[in-house]
C-alpha cells in the first residue's frame, strides 16, 4: 500500500478473477456505508459466516440487514452502553484481581528455585482477556453468567475457540481459504478447519437455547410498549414487526453472533494494546503516569470524553487503527461503479 497507493487491483490464486484491494477512507465509505446494496458480501464470506455464527446481521444483505440494524440499535444506544459500565469495570476488576494472583503463585513457584525476588513472569495474555470480554457479553447482552471464563461452558467455548483457531492457522487453513474464494462449493466440503468452526457455533446454540426458549415464552406474552431493550426482546419485537413469531433457531444465530462479534474482537484488541505498549516501555510509563495523576477510577464519561484522559484516548485509537482486527473484509460489486476518493477518483470494477 505504501508503494501502490490506497486503491490498488492484485492477482487472485486458481483463476479467480482480478481484485480490487481498497484502503482509501473515503472510498470505503462510498462502498460500505453509502451503497451498501452495490457492494455485497461475496458467497463464500457468507458461507463462512452462516458456518461460524448463522443467518444472522454479519450474513443479512439488503433491507433484511437494514431492518435487522434498526432492530438491535437500541441495544447499543449511548445511553445502554453508559448502563454497561458497572459490569465492564466489575469484569476488568476480577481480571486485573485472578492475573495478581496468577502472578504471585507463579512468583512464588520460580523464586523458590532460584532464590529470587519477584521474577518476570511470561503470560500468555489471550486467554485471560477473552474471560472477562466473554463474562461482559453474557452479561450486558443475554444477562448469562460466564463466571469471568470459570464456568464450564466458558471452559469449553475456550477450547473449542483455540482449537479451531489452531487448525484455521495452518498451511492447509490459508490454501484452503484461497480455493474456496475460487471455488465456493468448498465451502461444503468436510475440512477439518471449517469443522471446527461449526463445532463453535453449535456449542454456542447450545448455550443460548438454555436461555432463550424461557425467555422468548416469557416475554412474548409482555406488552409491546415496555422498553426492553435488551437483544431478546429486540428481536421479538423484529419478529411481531415482521408480522412472525419469534423463532428460536433464528434466535440463536444472533446469540451465535453477539458472542462471536462481541467477545473474540474486543479481546484481541486490547491484547495488541497490551503487547505494543510491553514493546514501548516509554509510552507504557507516559501512560501509566497519566491515568495515576489522574487519581481515580475513570468513568464512561471520562473515557467517553477524549479530551480528559488524552494520552488514553491516543493510545487507544493507535492501537485500533495499527491492529484492526477486522482488517480484511470481502465485498463484490453488483455494477461497474465511479467514486471520488481523496483528490483522485477511482473506477471500480465488477470483481466478481
Ligand atoms: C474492539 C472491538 C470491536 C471491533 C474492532 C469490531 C470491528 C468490527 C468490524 C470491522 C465490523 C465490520 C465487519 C464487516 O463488515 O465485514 C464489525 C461488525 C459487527 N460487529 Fe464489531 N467490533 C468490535 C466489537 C463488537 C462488539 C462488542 C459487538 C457486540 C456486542 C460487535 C458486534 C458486531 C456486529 C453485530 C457486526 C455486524 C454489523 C452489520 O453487519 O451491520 N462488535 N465489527
Amino acid at each position: 500500500m505504501g508503494k501502490m497507493g490506497a486503491v490498488l487491483r492484485t492477482k487472485a490464486a486458481f483463476w479467480h478473477s482480478d481484485i480490487l484491494v481498497v484502503a482509501d477512507p473515503l472510498a470505503l465509505w462510498h462502498i460500505d456505508v453509502k451503497n451498501p446494496n452495490d457492494y455485497v458480501k461475496s458467497n463464500l464470506s457468507r458461507a463462512l459466516v452462516r458456518r461460524l455464527m448463522g443467518e444472522s446481521l454479519v450474513w443479512a444483505e439488503g433491507t433484511e440487514h437494514k431492518k435487522l440494524r434498526a432492530a438491535f440499535a437500541p441495544c447499543f444506544s449511548f445511553l445502554k452502553v453508559r448502563e454497561m459500565e458497572s459490569v465492564v469495570l466489575k469484569a476488568a476488576d476480577m481480571l486485573v484481581g485472578s492475573m495478581k494472583n496468577y502472578i504471585i503463585a507463579m512468583q512464588s513457584k520460580t523464586s523458590n528455585k532460584s532464590l529470587r525476588s519477584n521474577p518476570p513472569i511470561i503470560m500468555n495474555l489471550s486467554g485471560w482477556t477473552n474471560k472477562a470480554t466473554l463474562d461482559v457479553i453474557g452479561r450486558v447482552g443475554f444477562d448469562f453468567d460466564f463466571g469471568l471464563g470459570e464456568s464450564p461452558e466458558a471452559r469449553e467455548l475456550s477450547r473449542i475457540w483455540e482449537e479451531q483457531a489452531r487448525e484455521s492457522a495452518t498451511f492447509a487453513g490459508f490454501v484452503g481459504f484461497l480455493a474456496m474464494r475460487a471455488f465456493p462449493f468448498l465451502a461444503s466440503l468436510p475440512i477439518k478447519a471449517m469443522e471446527k468452526q461449526s463445532a463453535y457455533k453449535l456449542y454456542v446454540r447450545s448455550i443460548g437455547s438454555k436461555i432463550a426458549g424461557s425467555k422468548i415464552a416469557r416475554i412474548q406474552g409482555e406488552d409491546d410498549s415496555k422498553d426492553d431493550s435488551d437483544i431478546i426482546s429486540a428481536f421479538i419485537r423484529y419478529s411481531r414487526k415482521e408480522g412472525s413469531e419469534a423463532s428460536v433457531d433464528k434466535l440463536l444465530d444472533h446469540f451465535t453472533t453477539f458472542i462471536q462479534a462481541g467477545n473474540d474482537t474486543t479481546a484481541t484488541s486490547v491484547n495488541y494494546a497490551l503487547l505494543t505498549l510491553a514493546q514501548h516501555p516509554e509510552v507504557q510509563t507516559h501512560l501509566r503516569n497519566e491515568l495515576e495523576d489522574f487519581g481515580r477510577e475513570p468513568t464512561f464519561d471520562d473515557l467517553h470524553n477524549k479530551d480528559v484522559l488524552k494520552f488514553l484516548d491516543a493510545v487507544t485509537k493507535e492501537s485500533l487503527r495499527m491492529f484492526p482486527v477486522g482488517a480484511h473484509s470481502e465485498r463484490v460489486a453488483l455494477k461497474d461503479d465511479y467514486c471520488h476518493y481523496r483528490s483522485l477518483s477511482v473506477l471500480l470494477m465488477v470483481v466478481f
